[in-house]
């Protein structure tokens, strides 16, 4: 398995979001139209602009928040609000987002919710909102107990990523679905379509997929244990990969706990 130092992986998952953004917000500005907030095609332009920059920048960046080295040593609690508030930032850009193309919609009296992009774009916002929810309620209020937090934690790291790959196809599946539609029905006067609004969509295609199977690889990186008591209360046994728990009996600790990395 490739694995690349983390920081500099950091670092070109952050410039491959922010290309992403830029390639997408030019091409709604250069070909199609630039941004308004008033029913038009020019209100739609900023769906795709805050649905990118939201659920898949904001959002994979709050995912990666526990892979930084920094957080591993002292206090966890700065980076639990810091990914709570990347993700809640992301949730505010994507419910603007949704009013842009819900509005478009309707000021066309165009149905609402005909596509399979739509379908999966709602679920995926849905499904986030109620991880947010359930996170901040698990890990964020000081009344949940250890157990339940220890429970939950797995469920929450499953649908995180989950969610984050639904992001993307939905994105990837937007993209497709708008450049079908003007396909040959759109034009903006004056401006000459070619290899560079081609670039401008199949661009941002090509990097989302490309950061969120990115995204994957810093897990490789090795992350000493850390001993949660929420763990052993639960008699989930331990959180860390290779970690031996005392709190097993022999024949328990010794299978199925896979050695350290060397
Ligand atoms: C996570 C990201 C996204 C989510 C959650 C999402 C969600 C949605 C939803 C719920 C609708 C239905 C609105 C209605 O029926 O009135 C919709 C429509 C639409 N979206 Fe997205 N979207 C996302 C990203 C994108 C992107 C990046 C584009 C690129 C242009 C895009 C293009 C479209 C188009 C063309 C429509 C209108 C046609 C249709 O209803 O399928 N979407 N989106």
């Amino acid at each position: 398995m490739l694995e690349l130092p983390f920081l500099p992986f950091c670092a070109l998952l952050g410039g491959l979001g922010v290309a992403c953004v830029a390639f997408v917000s030019a091409w709604c500005q250069q070909w199609r139209g630039g941004f308004a907030w008033d029913g038009s095609a020019r209100m739609f332009n900023w769906h795709p602009v805050l649905m990118v920059t939201g659920l898949v920048v904001l959002y994979g960046a709050a995912a990666l928040v526990y892979r930084l080295p920094f957080s591993w040593r002292g206090p966890k609690l700065p980076w639990k609000v810091l990914h709570g508030a990347l993700a809640l930032a992301a949730f505010c850009l994507a419910v603007p987002g949704l009013v842009a193309v819900f509005s478009f919609h309707d000021a066309r009296g165009t149905p609402n919710m005909y596509s399979l992009h739509s379908w999966l774009g709602l679920a995926t916002v849905l499904l986030f909102s109620c991880q947010w929810l359930a996170g901040f309620a698990s890990f964020l209020l000081p009344w949940a107990p250890a157990w339940l937090r220890a429970l939950y934690k797995p469920v929450h790291v499953f649908f995180g990523s989950t969610i984050l790959m639904l992001a993307v196809a939905s994105c990837v599946s937007g993209i497709n679905e708008k450049l079908f539609f003007s396909l040959g029905t759109w034009r903006r006067p004056g401006v000459q379509h070619g290899p560079g609004d081609r670039w401008a969509q199949g661009g941002p295609g090509a990097a989302l997929p490309a950061i969120r199977t990115a995204g994957s690889f810093p897990s490789r990186h090795e992350k000493p244990p850390r001993r949660s008591r929420g763990w052993r209360v639960a008699g989930l046994g331990c959180p860390g990969r290779g970690e031996r728990c005392p709190s097993l009996p022999k024949e328990k600790r010794d299978n199925g706990v896979r050695p350290s990395a060397p």
